[in-house]
């Protein structure tokens, strides 16, 4: 039987916790998101774009070098974390800067500069969310028919010992507080089927669900 979600903080903002997160190589994951991306919608080019618990950026970096013309909007509720995305954009060529806007807040109650984005991505928020209610509902909020929707989370394991070798497998030779966010991350995950049943229940089960490992999911497809 699988083990039971157990949840973790929402919000990534232990000191230690934001720098590990910051320092961590995640050139391979986070290239795939973009890598991904550019697959499910081929030729199309990006304007509004909204990045849902952007943490220290990263994605929402890597995205706006990606995409050289679109504007992005990261959002996260973590002081901690956002500081180092503070810091990456700093250091980016202006024209960077320039479309990049972070901004601190707490989803759902948050409210945007913008009422509707072309393009929402998200990538490993939903486990940390209590209620997963929050990410469908901000996606509801933010989009407009036609808006493109790429979301990448992980997936819980059968047990805490697959847990563990996940964490083994892919992390183990990353700092201990990585080593314990992992594993936590993978506990408080949703499997392929929750995930299933709530974009049934949210009416958005028209959108593609795809699992791409044995630890990552991802769903997309345009908000209709
Ligand atoms: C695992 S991190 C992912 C960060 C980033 N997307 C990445 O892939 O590197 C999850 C982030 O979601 C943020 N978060 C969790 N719940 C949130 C909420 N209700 N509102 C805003 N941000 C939230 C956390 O603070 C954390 O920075």
């Amino acid at each position: 039987m699988l083990m039971k979600r157990i949840v973790e903080p929402e919000l990534m903002e232990e000191e230690a916790q934001s720098l590990a997160y910051a320092e961590a190589d995640f050139e391979q994951p986070h290239s795939y998101f973009i890598q991904l991306f550019q697959e499910k919608f081929a030729n199309y080019i990006p304007d509004n774009v909204l990045d849902l618990g952007c943490g220290t950026g990263d994605i929402t970096l890597r995205f706006a070098k990606a995409y050289s013309d679109c504007n992005i909007h990261g959002i996260d509720g973590s002081k901690t974390m956002l500081a180092y995305a503070y810091k990456d954009l700093a250091n980016c060529h202006q024209n960077v800067i320039q479309r990049v806007k972070l901004i601190e807040g707490i989803l759902p109650e948050i409210s945007l500069p913008l009422s509707h984005y072309d393009v929402i991505i998200s990538n490993s928020l939903l486990h940390h969310l209590h209620d997963p209610f929050v990410l469908w509902r901000s996606l509801r909020q933010y989009s407009q028919p036609g808006t493109k929707i790429f979301i990448m989370d992980l997936l819980r394991p059968e047990s805490m010992e697959e847990a563990d070798k996940l964490v083994k497998n892919y992390a183990q030779n990353e700092q201990l507080i990585l080593q314990r966010d992992f594993f936590n991350s993978l506990c408080a995950a949703f499997s392929i089927s929750e995930v299933k049943e709530q974009l049934l229940n949210q009416n958005l089960d028209y959108l593609f669900l795809e699992q791409i490992s044995d630890r990552h999911f991802i769903i997309f497809g345009e908000y209709q």
